[in-house]
């Protein structure tokens, strides 16, 4: 599948209805997710006859790109059921064959590797500190292959200290960065949309 035909597909999806801004619930645009995934595939090869896990899968946006771009199975996990329900509908439309768990990834209890590859946009942490790191530590046990997550640049060194030193990653690299579109979705949001910047990070575990 082409690039654009990809990123054209994401952005058909539903995205959060009723977004929790204590789960952090913010989409990842098609733009973003594309290239996340088409990198993991092209240039990886992490995709495409794998097993793919997308953690805190939201609207299902990362693990749905995942399905498309041809791995072998999809799992998509959220503690949040009412995205779940939004993201089965999304891959029901597009007629791909994806298992979504409604579980705490902190209560995730798989160490037996058999997921290749982990995908994710995690809560950046700003909620509930340190959630972001929770979820790496996890992601890097869980996955036999790579881990491909997005972080925000700000916390790139940290990022890096924390899978290397806490997490025993094999490696941990910045494979771009990009321009996160943050849309006026809570009360709080100012402007009608922001840009941050985030890091696109590979993990070796
Ligand atoms: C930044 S959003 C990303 C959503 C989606 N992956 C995407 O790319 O559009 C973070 C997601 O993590 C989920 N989440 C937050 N804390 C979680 C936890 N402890 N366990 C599982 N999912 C969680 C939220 O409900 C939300 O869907």
């Amino acid at each position: 599948m082409k690039l654009k035909q990809l990123e054209g597909l994401l952005g058909s999806l539903q995205q959060f209805s009723n977004p929790k801004v204590e789960l952090e619930q913010y989409p990842t645009g098609p733009h973003i997710a594309s290239r996340l995934l088409y990198m993991a595939e092209n240039t990886f090869g992490g995709i495409s006859g794998k097993v793919v896990a997308d953690f805190g899968c939201g609207c299902g946006t990362l693990g749905i790109a995942s399905a498309l771009l041809g791995a072998e199975h999809v799992i998509g996990i959220d503690v949040d059921s009412q995205s779940l329900e939004i993201a089965s509908k999304n891959a029901a439309d597009l007629e791909l064959d994806i298992d979504f768990i409604w579980c705490d990834i902190k209560n995730l209890g798989w160490r037996d590797q058999s997921v290749n590859t982990v995908v994710m946009n995690p809560p950046f942490g700003t909620r509930k500190k340190g959630s972001d790191m929770e979820f790496l530590s996890i992601a890097l046990k869980v996955a036999s292959g790579a881990v491909y997550s997005l972080h925000k640049t700000t916390t790139r060194d940290h990022i890096k200290r924390t899978a290397l030193r806490d997490c025993s990653a094999k490696s941990a690299e910045v494979l771009c960065e990009l321009r996160f579109d943050v849309p006026q979705l809570y009360k709080f949001h100012k402007k009608k949309e922001v840009d941050i910047a985030v890091d696109l990070w590979r993990f070796v575990p």
